[in-house]
């Protein structure tokens, strides 16, 4: 499932991260970041000179992130709701990756997200629009996701959240018979489409940055103290 989600979504996250020229030295935090497929991908970008704060709201996550990056001491494995999100330093980028569908208000952990940045850092969302899949033209569904739809909020949540909007776009992987895309959807509905076509939910990616409003947030930062 990890590395699944890893092949047919990779391309957005590379767009993105080569976009915002992430690299050696970077801090970042990957808020839902699950069993850490994206955290690792950071971990690799930064270096051992960066840091990428992997937190998760469900503490199995942790350890399995610990797994995932066993050889990176920069990802640092933090059990913590995105409401709550409090950092003991200002990061260059706060991600998310299909976050933002399950969480209760996702302009909220937005706005904690923005917090986390230091002034001209980046806020990177990447969030699907579940019902705009397909499967043999038929539209998918996500009942047990809160806000199945929620990329197609993507970029005005961001301005809402005091962000501004440097890029947004959606990109969907599709395909047709066996493969990654395939298995991916199985993996997920536990159904097997065949030889029907599928088109996964689109992600709509959003790049913003973060300025004076975030700067509002600027305190609570200072107050935190302590690693993951
Ligand atoms: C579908 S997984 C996505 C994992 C990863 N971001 C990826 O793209 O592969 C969603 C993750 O978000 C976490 N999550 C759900 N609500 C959360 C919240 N309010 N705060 C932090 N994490 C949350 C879940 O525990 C889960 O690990």
């Amino acid at each position: 499932m990890r590395g699944l989600r890893d092949d047919v979504y990779r391309r957005p996250l590379a767009t993105a991260l080569e976009r915002l020229g992430v690299g050696p030295g970077w801090r970042c935090v990957d808020v839902g970041a699950g069993g850490g497929d994206v955290s690792v991908a950071l971990g690799e970008v930064v270096g051992r000179q960066g840091r990428v704060y992997a937190v998760d709201s469900d503490p199995r996550a942790r350890d399995e992130v610990a797994r995932a990056a066993a050889s990176h001491t920069q990802v640092v494995a933090i059990t913590q709701a995105g409401e709550d999100l409090l950092l003991p330093e200002l990061v260059d980028l706060a991600f998310c990756r299909f976050l933002l569908l399950h969480v209760f208000d996702p302009a909220a952990v937005l706005a904690r997200m923005a917090s986390a940045v230091r002034a001209g850092g980046y806020v990177v969302a990447q969030e699907p629009i579940t019902s705009a899949g397909r499967i043999a033209g038929n539209p998918l569904s996500m009942p047990d996701a809160r806000h199945p739809d929620v990329g197609a909020l993507l970029p005005a949540l961001a301005r809402s959240a005091g962000l501004e909007l440097i890029d947004a776009w959606a990109e969907a992987p599709a395909s047709a018979g066996p493969g990654p895309v395939a298995d991916y959807l199985s993996s997920l509905t536990g159904v097997d489409p065949g030889d029907d076509p599928v088109v996964l939910p689109p992600l709509v990616t959003v790049i913003a940055r973060a300025g004076a409003a975030a700067d509002a947030w600027r305190p609570l930062q200072q107050g935190a103290s302590g690693g993951g």
